[in-house]
């Protein structure tokens, strides 16, 4: 499901009319994995590796594992060390985060992630294979919580598989969240319609709580994600926290993931120089 939200943020205002369209071609969607570093290697946990020398195979293994960033040592970089590599290919569960703080020097390897601009925000959590994703705890309705969202390049989160409920109620568990929007709401009574564009109808999984959803689509046009696992029928219109999901994207901006690293240490620097003072 993760592979749909590519082309979310062109379609989320058109989509009213999608009710009975369902998503097929998920290829079309992949994301694509973007250089973001050379001479890097991401230490974060792998989710497959292989001995490939095209890095075209390389993204083919990791968009087939749904890894969210991959590590690929090119023909041209084996000369440059004396070590060698066990495995050319490395399909990593996460991605970088803002500052880079599992990242390498390794002149065998280039860093490749599926989010390039922006780099994902400090704060994001991973859920393996899955991706990268934020919570807004300010309460507040749901246009605002989308709003802001939008602004930080993500959009509500997609909830419409077992998954996705199971580990994104884990994850407002973890941050003692009740319960969140997520993306998935009616538009003036019509069936509900994921944040991926497609309808409910289009997939089997459910996970309405008792009583939801209410009959009065029309009012209770939201859906929230309790840290029990259920979804709950709410007017868009009350307040609540939003779960955000990172829409992946690029081009990137070299040197962009490790810029608040820098930053972080020049503050650090210059408050050291003003102790002196
Ligand atoms: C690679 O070369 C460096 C010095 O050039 C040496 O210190 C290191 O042990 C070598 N590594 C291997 C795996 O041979
Ligand atoms: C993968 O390929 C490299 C380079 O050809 C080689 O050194 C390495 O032993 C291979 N690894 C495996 C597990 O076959
Ligand atoms: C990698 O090496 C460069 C230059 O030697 C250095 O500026 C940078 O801080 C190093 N990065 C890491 C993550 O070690
Ligand atoms: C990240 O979260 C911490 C703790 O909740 C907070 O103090 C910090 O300001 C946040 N960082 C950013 C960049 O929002
Ligand atoms: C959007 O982001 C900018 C800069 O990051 C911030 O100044 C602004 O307040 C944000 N707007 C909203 C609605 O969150
Ligand atoms: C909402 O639906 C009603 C009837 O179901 C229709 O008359 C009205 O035009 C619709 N409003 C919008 C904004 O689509
Ligand atoms: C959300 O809150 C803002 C600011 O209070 C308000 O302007 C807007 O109409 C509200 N939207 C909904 C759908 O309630
Ligand atoms: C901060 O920068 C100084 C030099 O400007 C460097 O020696 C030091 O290792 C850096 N610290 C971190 C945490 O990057």
């Amino acid at each position: 499901m993760w592979l749909f939200l590519l082309a979310v943020l062109s379609t989320t205002h058109t989509i009213v009319t999608a009710e009975s369209k369902c998503s097929v071609d998920t290829q079309a969607r992949s994301p694509k994995y973007h250089l973001i570093e050379k001479c890097y290697r991401s230490k974060l946990g792998m989710v497959s590796k292989a001995n490939y020398t095209s890095l075209t195979s390389c993204q083919r293994l990791g968009i087939e594992k749904k890894g969210l960033a991959i590590n690929f040592s090119p023909r041209e970089a084996w000369g440059e060390s004396n070590e060698t590599v066990d495995y050319t290919c490395e399909v990593l569960k996460c991605a970088e985060s803002d500052g880079g703080l599992s990242m390498v020097n390794d002149s065998r390897y280039d860093y490749y992630s599926i989010y390039a601009k922006p780099v994902p925000h400090v704060n994001s959590s991973c859920v393996p294979a899955l991706g990268m994703f934020f919570i807004i705890t300010k309460k507040q309705n749901y246009t605002l919580g989308l709003r802001e969202c939008k602004n930080l390049s993500s959009l509500p989160a997609d909830v419409t598989s077992e998954q996705r409920t199971d580990a994104l109620a884990q994850l407002l568990l973890g941050n003692s969240i009740e319960m969140a929007f997520v993306g998935m709401r009616s538009k003036n009574g019509s069936a509900f319609i994921s944040i991926t564009g497609d309808a409910l109808d289009c997939t089997t999984y459910r996970a309405w709580a008792p009583g939801s959803p209410r009959r009065a689509r029309k009012k209770f046009d939201c859906v929230l994600l309790t840290r029990t696992r259920m979804w709950v029928s709410m007017p868009c219109k009350k307040n609540y926290p939003m779960l955000c999901e990172l829409v992946p994207g690029g081009p990137y901006k070299r040197g962009s993931l490790f810029a608040s690293r820098k930053k972080a240490n020049e503050t650090m620097t210059e408050n050291k120089n003003d102790d002196e003072k």
